[in-house]
């Protein structure tokens, strides 16, 4: 025991304590406690069972079988059917201020390993390890994965899956004996298994609880698991699913896991998101854009799709600029050939049939008209039925000799070959050298299915070269923003966004199933990366009908932008348009730095949704109706976060357009508004309106003293 140290890693609420001896192994990850390292190592060293081995055996960083871990190990692999068992020693440890870096090698083996773990000011925790073959012959992983205890009271699950146009769906799950486990073979981050989960305290809630939440900054492949051991303990892992033989080191080389960010809150799920969120703004979005207000857009998508013609285009553009949009953006539809899903992708050149003089004229109109200029690009992507495969059919993601299965008609171009990856940075580079482009929308539309390089499993690596490709983008062009797109929200997670600014969290534009869209996503990003955009009246991915009200307010809380053909739209829309693009200009310093709140409501057909300043001046607050009322009367509305010696003066700011007419009154500070405390706000409350289904209100609290 006493050839052990104890290290102490903080944030402003979170404590860390690890025991370094041989190896590694983490002895509390919770709330900050004062007190005397020495008493904390008595206090959590473990008695040893009957029935089992004889000697105490630690879940460490890195799960090994030769220490006798009988759980899902931290390296898997072999030297031709060698050294396959490795238990490594450390050999160097260094303490920095964020954390530590900790050097293990298993000299029999022939490997060495470097832990990083940090923990920032933000209490956010970020974990990898790099494997490295130091002996002759070629090592062969078939897994590295990060692991990281949880305690044994974390007996419950939030997760998530979905799908397309239904991204970000959670499901509360028990964790008591054996496990969960999530498998994303999909190639890219996937709607269905989004990287990312909650363990926490029984009936963990948005307030209350302690919760540890883990995201997985990797776009591909991936397994998360949550185990508990046959003796209750419990731990996460999270690896990427390396495909057979993909990952095979000669001596000398490397892979390295991506980062595991995770966080500890026992103030529930919004302190879990705060967290998340500040760290997401210090530390992961690119700095250069951090000062610059986010632009609202008009994406010609879902108004005008495949047929383009510049005039009509500019006359968009034109009624863009009168609404108050501040960023015009041409979706798919621009290039050679595409005329429809089916054909062009690839052809990175101009259209010069739907563009007979150029795209120049269209650029200066949009810049003339006061809006930066967006452009779409899907980089990746092949059609069989384009000039690029039939120059290139060997430049397939693909296996010789099968046949694939396509998705949305396409196929994926094989970015480790380089003159494909030195073809797309060139048409990209062209088009971004060429026009003053100030966005760049980057999608991907298709799972990754057989992914080979030369033959070999190449999924890995394919998720390396795309890094490198938008790397490469934003270093010769580090004023273009990006934003990340999948089919939607195919392709989010905190690794893209290190080079991407915003992500396009769904295809779905109903605003009621974006409130749920919306909220899951919020639980591990800030609002301003979340792409929200206004559809039609008639949505065309559910086929629903909403207000502008209810559609202005929803898309208000993200990214916000206008999705439609504005010359087609009848001028009460119009002027609603223009309505919610003022109030999101006005609201958008405070949405876009603000503490985000998801309000518990006292009944479950009310979502609502808090954005607080971080000076406590001044709150908006969101009530959404997503269904009927399940009964006459709703409660109360108690707002979080306020300084608890505020004065706050409260006001209706929107509300639905029938709001008088549905009841015989409706509550009176709906009215005429109020002054309260910050206590009350938090404690008492506010009585509920009464709101039509699918509708909402949106309430603000001013600081008057
Ligand atoms: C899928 C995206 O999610 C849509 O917004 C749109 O850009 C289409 N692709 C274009 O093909």
């Amino acid at each position: 025991m006493t050839d052990k140290t104890l290290i102490e890693l903080s944030g402003q609420q979170t404590q860390m304590i690890v025991e370094l001896g041989e190896y590694a192994e983490i002895l509390h990850w919770g709330q900050k406690v004062s007190g005397d390292l020495e008493g904390f190592r008595m206090a959590l060293h473990r008695p040893v069972p009957y029935g089992r081995l004889d000697n105490d055996v630690s879940m460490t960083l890195h799960p090994e079988l030769g220490r006798g871990v009988f759980s899902s190990p931290g390296v898997e692999g072999h030297r031709d059917g060698q050294d396959w068992a490795p238990v490594f020693v450390i050999t160097h440890q260094e303490l920095h201020e964020e954390g530590v870096v900790i050097e293990s090698e298993d000299v029999i083996a022939g490997l060495r390993l470097k832990t990083e773990l940090k923990l920032d000011k933000n209490d956010v925790i970020k974990t990898r390890h790099t494997l490295t073959n130091i002996k002759d012959g070629v090592y062969q992983v078939n897994r590295l994965a990060n692991t990281l205890p949880l305690p044994a009271r974390a007996n419950e699950l939030m997760t998530y899956y979905g799908r397309w146009v239904y991204e970000f769906q959670t499901v509360r799950q028990p964790l008591y004996q054996g496990g969960y486990q999530q498998e994303n073979r999909r190639g890219r981050t996937s709607h269905e298994h989004y990287p990312a989960l909650v363990a926490g305290t029984a009936h963990f809630d948005e307030m209350s609880g302690d919760v540890w939440g883990f995201h997985f900054a990797w776009s591909g492949n991936h397994r998360l698991r949550v185990d508990v051991k046959a003796d209750g303990r419990r731990y996460m892992q999270a690896e990427v699913i390396y495909l057979p033989g993909e990952v095979a080191l000669k001596e000398g080389e490397s892979v390295a896991t991506p980062w595991l960010y995770a966080s500890h809150s026992n103030s529930g799920l919004n302190g879990m998101s705060h967290h998340f969120h500040s760290h997401v703004r210090d530390t992961i979005l690119p700095s250069d854009f951090k000062d610059k207000p986010r632009p609202i857009h008009l994406n010609t998508w879902e108004g005008i799709y495949f047929d383009h013609d510049p005039e009509y285009i500019m006359s968009m553009a034109t009624q863009s600029a009168e609404m108050g949009v501040e960023r015009f953006i041409i979706d798919d539809g621009w290039f050679k050939g595409r005329n429809g899903d089916k054909a062009g992708l690839g052809d990175w050149f101009l259209c010069e049939t739907k563009y007979p003089n150029g795209l120049q004229p269209v650029v200066e109109h949009v810049n003339k008209l006061g809006m930066e200029f967006g452009l779409w690009f899907e980089p990746e992507m092949i059609n069989k039925d384009s000039d690029l495969f039939r120059a290139h059919p060997e430049w397939l993601l693909a296996v010789d000799g099968y046949n694939q299965p396509t998705g949305r008609n396409q196929y994926v171009i094989n970015l480790q070959n380089d003159e494909a990856f030195n073809f797309l940075f060139e048409r990209l580079d062209h088009f971004l050298s060429t026009y003053n482009i100030a966005y760049i929308k980057w999608d991907m539309n298709r799972e990754v299915v057989q992914p080979a390089h030369q033959g070999q499993a190449a999924a890995h690596n394919q998720t390396h070269r795309y890094y490198q490709l938008v790397d490469k983008v934003r270093e010769k062009h580090p004023k273009v923003d990006i934003e990340s797109c999948a089919a939607g929200g195919g392709r989010i997670d905190f690794e893209v966004l290190k080079r991407t600014h915003r992500f396009w969290a769904s295809d779905n534009n109903d605003a009621l199933e974006r409130q749920t869209i919306q909220r899951g996503m919020s639980y591990f990003f800030p609002p301003e990366v979340m792409g929200s955009h206004i559809g039609a009246s008639h949505c065309h991915s559910t086929r629903r009908r909403h207000s502008i009200e209810f559609r202005g307010l929803t898309a208000l809380f993200g990214h916000m932008g206008i999705e439609l053909d504005p010359v087609k739209e009848a001028q009460a829309e119009k002027q609603g348009f223009e309505r919610y693009i003022q109030l999101h200009k006005k609201l958008r310093p405070l949405l876009h730095s603000g503490r985000t709140w998801r309000v518990t409501a006292d009944d479950c057909a009310h979502q609502i949704h808090a954005v607080v300043a971080n000076d406590q001046s001044e709150a908006v607050v969101l009530i959404a109706q997503l269904a009927m009322p399940t009964n006459s009367l709703s409660g109360h509305l108690r707002v979080p976060g306020l300084d608890p010696n505020g004065l706050y003066r409260v006001s209706v700011l929107d509300k639905p357009s029938n709001y008088d007419d549905i009841v015989n009154y409706q509550p009176p500070w709906t009215e005429s508004g109020c002054e309260l405390s910050g206590t009350w706000c938090k404690d008492v409350g506010l009585t509920m309106p009464i709101l039509d289904a699918e509708s909402a209100m949106l309430v603000t609290f001013e600081r008057i003293r």
